[in-house]
């Protein structure tokens, strides 16, 4: 019997006969069961969203539950809740749903907890997303787009004309697939050699090495065996001028920096971004701004469900039922649910007075935050399309803006906004310690390092968020501890309130992750009800 490791003949022949006899489909299925075909991964544990029909003949009904927090976690859970007919009661301190899923238009307004003022003045049709931007194509996130109707485009997270920064080993700009070639080319070289001199016999056979070989000289370009297997350049790093017409062979950019020079100038550090499972290529984004899903979700949940400025001030476990006072427009007020769920951001539900224990305050207090922030940039032109011929995707900087994101939609529009800087840590908490001019102005002062005056000059409107400063939110996400008894003691109710957001998931900072949340949180709240 052969082992079952890699392709060998034997296999290949197997496969071929299952392919005379079975058809293509029988091939690529039995190809799928020896773990050579891609199979669908998993994105999620399986989800039966409660039904109405749960409860036929069980003498049993829906209950009554009061979901803290208007975010993507407690409209999931009210959503789902409700298609079994639970009578769900959002609370949601802020004037609209959504938390931190925030698209930002003209009229937008937002006074921050420094008393900061912000009113958007953009154009009808820009938006400016300044949490949740992107969506990986395997994550749920994509599905609840599917089942409530918002239609998504492709959000280029990467983009080979975009470009690199670094100030630190000069001041040029250059092109990220110029930045990528260097670092893939002088890696390949590297490796080519020492596969060429033996060091790593010991490791590899003879076919081994060939394949290797085969591999590099086109992955990094670079020359045969009787070249030494160096790195020269080549149109990998694209060009100074394309090739055109007739014998126009275009003209190649300068010759690479030598070795020494590309990695001290430390532009791969951003490649390895792309190969993220979660950021990788294709991402998408919702048509239109990402603040179109919590709209639908509201439109699904009723907005009768939904108390806006509605900020939970306690929260009562009592035998009856759990009793939550809140305050809407001055005035105090309370609702009783045979079940609470709260999805809000652990540190704030910490600070609510609470009778369900001083371990489970403990526990909320033990998820650190992190702070982030983005800036939008309205401009009157679309400059970088037409000048650089950048098409969305991110230039990567060692700014303390670190990244500027061009837009991946409405491409040759008149206008279009740019995300100057998003930042994580203490970037970003310099950032939220301005105030939104400073913020601007220091933005502006960095991104004219690449982009020149344009970057001031076709400037039309912006608009900023540092996410620690934000009522109601305080951070941009936690870094949950997890294997703590601290994250598992959260992980069930205290009593009969339930805790639920991205907090409580392993994709922190993400939808998918508040969305998975919100499923276990419903998939244990409707079992107790419909088996006791
Ligand atoms: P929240 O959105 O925090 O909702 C909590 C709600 O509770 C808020 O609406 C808040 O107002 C409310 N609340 C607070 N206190 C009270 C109170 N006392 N009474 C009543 N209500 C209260 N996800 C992606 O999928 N893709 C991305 O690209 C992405 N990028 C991100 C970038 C940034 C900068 C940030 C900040 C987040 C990003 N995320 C991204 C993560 C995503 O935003 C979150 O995972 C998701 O929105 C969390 O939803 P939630 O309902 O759990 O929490
Ligand atoms: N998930 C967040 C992002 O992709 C952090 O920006």
């Amino acid at each position: 019997m052969e082992p079952v490791t890699g392709i060998n003949v034997s296999r290949r022949r197997f496969l071929r006969s299952v392919g005379v006899s079975g058809g293509a489909g029988a091939l690529f299925a039995t190809m799928g069961a020896l773990g050579l075909a891609p199979v669908a991964a998993a994105p999620a544990p399986p989800f039966r969203p409660p039904a109405l029909s749960d409860f036929t003949l069980t003498g049993r009904a829906a209950k009554r539950v009061v979901v803290l927090g208007g975010g993507i976690t407690g409209l999931a859970c009210a959503y789902e809740l409700g298609k079994a007919g639970y009578d769900c009661t959002i609370l949601e301190a802020r004037a609209a749903a959504g938390g931190r899923n925030l698209t930002v238009r003209n009229g937008t307004s937002e006074t921050d907890l420094d008393g900061h003022t912000q009113r958007a003045g953009f154009a009808a049709g820009t938006y400016f997303n300044p949490g949740p931007a992107r969506i990986a194509q395997w994550m749920v996130t994509l599905d609840y787009c599917r089942e409530l109707g918002v239609p998504v485009e492709v959000f280029a997270n990467q983009n080979a004309d975009a470009l690199v920064y670094n100030e630190a080993a000069g001041r040029t700009p250059i092109r990220y697939r110029t930045a990528k070639a260097d670092v893939y080319g002088y890696i390949a070289e590297l490796l080519a050699k020492a596969t060429d001199q033996g060091a790593l016999d010991a490791r590899l056979t003879a076919v081994d090495k060939e394949r290797i070989l085969a591999f590099l000289e086109g992955f990094g370009q670079i020359g045969g065996r009787a070249d030494g297997w160096a790195y020269r350049g080549g149109d990998h790093r694209g060009f100074a001028s394309f090739p055109g017409a007739g014998n126009d062979a275009g003209t190649p950019l300068a010759e690479p920096s030598s070795l020494a020079d590309v990695f001290a100038s430390d532009v791969g550090r951003y490649v390895s971004f792309e190969f993220g499972y979660d950021q990788a290529m294709l991402m998408f984004q919702p048509v239109g701004g990402m603040d179109r899903i919590p709209a639908a979700l509201s439109r699904a949940v009723g907005p009768g469900r939904i108390r806006l400025d509605a900020e939970v001030v306690s929260v009562t476990d009592q035998p009856g039922g759990v009793d939550v006072v809140y305050r809407q427009n001055g005035r105090t007020r309370s609702i009783t649910g045979d079940f609470c769920v709260a999805a809000l951001p652990p540190h704030l539900m910490a600070r609510i007075p609470h009778n369900l224990g001083a371990d489970v305050t403990a526990a909320l207090n033990s998820f650190p935050v992190v702070a982030a922030g983005k800036i939008g940039l309205e401009y009157r032109s679309r400059w970088w399309e037409q000048d650089l011929r950048i098409y969305g995707g991110i230039t990567e900087t060692d700014l303390d803006i670190a990244h500027i994101w061009y837009p991946s939609h409405d491409f040759h529009a008149r206008r279009g906004l740019i995300v100057g800087y998003y930042n994580v840590g203490d970037g970003a908490r310099a950032y939220g310690e301005m105030t939104p001019p400073q913020r601007l102005e220091r933005a502006l002062e960095q991104g004219a390092k690449i982009h020149g005056d344009k970057y001031v000059a076709e400037l039309a409107g912006s608009f900023s968020v540092a996410w620690e400063r934000m009522r109601y939110l305080e951070g941009a996400w936690t870094a949950p501890p997890w294997g703590s008894a601290a994250y598992d003691l959260l992980l069930r109710p205290a009593g009969k309130v339930y805790f639920a957001g991205d907090w409580l998931s392993r994709e922190v900072a993400w939808q998918h992750g508040a969305f998975l949340s919100a499923r276990s949180v419903v998939s244990a709240l409707h079992q107790r009800v419909v088996s006791r």
